[in-house]
């Protein structure tokens, strides 16, 4: 949208979180308080945002990186002063500007955009968007005249009885014509029960100096939940989760128990895939169609093809190709790469490791930097020997082999396309093209070793 522009506040400390970290870089499903409330500015269709950091400012900064402008607020000397530590990056703006708070990540685009169309349709100086409330507690009052009429907001801390009785509560977001933001600040002064500068003493001015002042209320007041705690944080998690769960739904993704299921924002999932109870996705996760993933399966950002059966499992940082099968009780680390058409099954490990197309490692392997070809079976038990314990080594397995049960392949060792491994064999040397290697003791048999031992000649 042409002239518009947001300002998000994000300077305040948030004590009640008892926290290190700053308020608004909290997560709520995956992403930051302020990341969420940034993108429904994005949604909303407006560019230019302007977010006012203070309290940790470097660590907000930082995570923001190079999405938004920012302005600082070296001391938090209230929300009007925090505004005006932004005026500058909108002085020359001849339009309109949306304040928002940072920890109000339930805030929709849409909902912005239909606050921006009714400020602009009205013709308002200030649109300021208020909820009703049962309880009020802590927030800024509506105070309106006989006719209905806004005429100014009052905060709960300096409030009287009456004030306090007022249902409807200013949510903290506005939307402002510029010229008169700016003129209305330069009017406040703190002298409150905080000795702040409150934003909110701008809508007092703005109406006595005769301007159009709005209050756009919403039904339902979700929406502007703010989080001041970790216990409202855990209220607006559920909340956003269910959002998530709802929209993959509605995009064909059947999800069997939305209660114990936990997927972050913007993962994708496409038509048809199954979600059992128990599963977390989470990061930068891609999921195929006709999967079926869980019970019980944790997958980080990775790319999971169509047609993969996931089963209480745990996938990092990796790609599985399609129709592939994957557990129950695999563990599927970082950087490994998984061909299509595999059985990954029971109690095996794979770290950073490529597995070709149709291999089997069916149960208790544990393959760690290693190259394995296609069509190859490794049996029950073998092992990459990758770590001497300092450095880590190579294991390279070609097309077509077979690796017996319970092998020690001791890295860096290549065994060549079409080659055996004897069962219990341990491989220090490279074991050349459709050749069988047996690495193992012969078999020795005492014959009645057993009971010469205990003396038992005689009994028999
Ligand atoms: C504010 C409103 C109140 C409203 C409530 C809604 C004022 C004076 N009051 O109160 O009417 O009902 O929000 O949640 O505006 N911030 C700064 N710098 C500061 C102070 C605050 O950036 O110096 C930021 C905070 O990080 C936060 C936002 O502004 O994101 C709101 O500040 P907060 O202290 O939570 O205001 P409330 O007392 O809740
Ligand atoms: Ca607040």
């Amino acid at each position: 949208m042409k002239d518009l522009s947001a300002i998000i506040l994000a300077a305040g400390e948030g004590k009640r979180m008892k926290s290190k970290k700053s308020k608004v870089l909290h997560k709520v499903c995956g992403k930051a308080l302020v990341e969420w409330v940034y993108e429904a500015v994005q949604k909303a269709g407006i560019e230019k945002c302007i977010l006012v950091v203070g309290h940790k400012a470097e660590e907000v900064m930082t995570y923001m990186g190079q999405k938004t402008q920012f302005a600082l607020q070296k001391e938090q000397l209230g929300t009007g002063h925090a505004v005006m530590q932004a005026q500058h990056a909108i002085k020359d703006h001849e339009g309109h500007v949306i304040i928002l708070n940072g920890d109000t990540p339930l805030i929709k685009g849409d909902t912005i955009k239909q606050v921006i169309e009714y400020h602009i349709k009205n013709d308002n100086a200030a649109t300021v968007i208020t909820t009703e409330l049962d309880d009020a507690t802590g927030y800024g009052r509506i105070v309106r005249d006989d006719s209905g009429n806004v005429i100014r907001i009052v905060e709960h801390r300096d409030a009287n009885e009456q004030e306090k009785a007022i249902k409807e509560i200013n949510s903290g977001m506005y939307c402002f014509a510029v010229k008169n933001l700016l003129d209305a600040l330069s009017k406040i002064n703190n002298s409150n029960s905080q000795k702040e500068y409150y934003l909110t003493d701008t809508i007092e001015i703005l109406i006595s100096e005769n301007n159009r002042v709005g209050a756009l209320k919403i039904e339902d007041s979700t929406e502007l939940l703010g989080i001041n705690n970790r216990i409202q944080l855990s209220e607006v998690e559920k909340v956003m989760q269910q959002r998530i769960l709802s929209e993959h739904m509605e995009n064909g993704v059947t999800i069997i128990d939305p209660g114990t299921t936990y997927i972050q924002a913007d993962i994708e999932i496409k038509m048809d895939t199954i979600i059992y109870p128990g599963c977390i996705l989470e990061g930068n996760t891609k999921i195929g169609e006709d999967c079926v993933i869980g019970p019980n399966s944790r997958i980080i950002n990775s790319i999971v093809e169509n047609n993969v059966e996931v089963q209480n499992s745990v996938i990092i940082d990796s790609y599985i190709s399609e129709n592939t099968r994957i557990g129950p009780f695999a563990y599927i680390r970082p950087e490994s790469k998984i061909g299509k058409n595999v059985k990954i099954g029971d109690f095996v490990e794979i770290k950073k490791s490529v597995i070709g197309d149709n291999t089997k490692v069916s149960h208790l392997a544990y393959i760690g930097d290693a190259e394995v070809g296609k069509n190859v079976n490794m049996s029950c038990g073998s092992i990459t020997v990758n770590y001497d314990g300092q450095k880590k080594y190579k294991t390279i397995i070609g097309d077509n082999s077979f690796v017996g049960c319970n092998v020690n392949l001791v890295a860096p060792v290549i065994v060549n396309k079409n080659a055996y491994i004897a069962a219990g064999s341990t491989i220090t040397d490279e074991v050349p093209e459709n050749s069988l290697a047996i690495a193992r003791e012969r078999q020795v048999v005492k014959d009645g070793w057993v009971k010469k031992k205990f003396r038992m000649e005689n009994t028999d």
